[in-house]
């Protein structure tokens, strides 16, 4: 496999524009492919099969473009086909992302984590396994429809989303929640201004990268941080303005908060 190749990243959508900011922080050097089926999106209210196969074409898109490892910047891909896609091409490294639970647990002090992700991320088994690890203080919380207002860049509505899904929490006590779909990484600053101060924020995405930097150095094939470094966005969708909605999330990110 050529060094020089890119790293492919793709999501249902935007969503993993936020993990490919903190791929581009943790490695700079690396070229980047991102893919958004944003044609077949949502893919978090729809069967396992289903997601698993436009998770394969999509995977297909991009080692067919040439790139030289896969990260799957979607929990519910990750959970309907990352172990799919591993069995079946064994010679392409392939990354996936699963809710932090397992940090919010360990450093968890008092009161409730909260688990947003999409319905199918929480009802296939990689996420049951984890909740029988890390689960004790754990209350999944299915978000359908969130990543949709996500997509659309609506703040207004997004707001409104979370002020409903927390309201149940206002009188409760809180340690963190965790963000379990790579969409939700944008809501953070609103997610900030309802939460109480104390309460911890957590996503997957900083982990992913490392872990990705981990594979690339085992593998022989990461990049000095002085070359590459260049970022081509694709979508599934042929509207142009799908691809300039990923250009100023991506300018967002780099702006906004990274979690650990
Ligand atoms: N961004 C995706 C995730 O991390 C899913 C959004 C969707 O397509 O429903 O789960």
């Amino acid at each position: 496999m050529d060094k020089n190749a890119p790293v492919g990243v793709f999501d249902s959508g935007v969503g993993g524009i936020s993990v490919l900011a903190s791929l581009r922080k943790e490695l700079p050097g690396e070229d980047y492919l991102y893919y958004g089926d944003t044609l077949h999106a949502p893919y978090g209210t729809r069967p396992s099969e289903e997601v698993c196969a436009l998770a394969e074409a999509a995977f297909l898109h991009l080692t067919g473009s040439g790139c030289k490892a896969v990260v799957i910047a979607c929990n519910t891909a990750t959970a309907a086909a990352a172990a799919f896609l591993r069995g079946k091409y064994p010679d392409c490294p392939i990354l996936g992302m699963e809710p932090a639970l397992k940090p919010a647990a360990l450093n968890r002090e008092d009161g409730a984590i909260l688990v947003l992700a999409t319905p199918t991320t929480l009802r296939l088994g990689k996420f049951r396994h984890l909740m029988e690890q890390y689960g004790e203080a754990a209350v999944p919380v299915p978000c359908p429809g969130l990543m949709e207002l996500v997509e659309q860049r609506d703040k207004a509505a997004q707001e409104a989303y979370l002020q409903r899904l927390l309201s149940p929490w206002e009188s409760e006590p809180l340690d963190a929640v965790v963000l379990g779909c790579t969409h939700y990484t944008f809501l953070v600053p609103i997610l900030r201004r309802l939460l109480p101060p104390g309460v911890k924020l957590y996503d997957g995405n900083a982990g992913t990268a490392r872990q990705l930097r981990r594979v690339l150095t085992r593998d022989g094939l990461l990049r000095p941080r002085s070359e590459g470094g260049t970022i081509r966005l694709e979508s599934s969708d042929p509207d142009p303005g799908v691809l300039t909605v990923m250009r100023g999330l991506l300018d967002e990110a780099a702006a906004g908060p990274v979690l650990a």
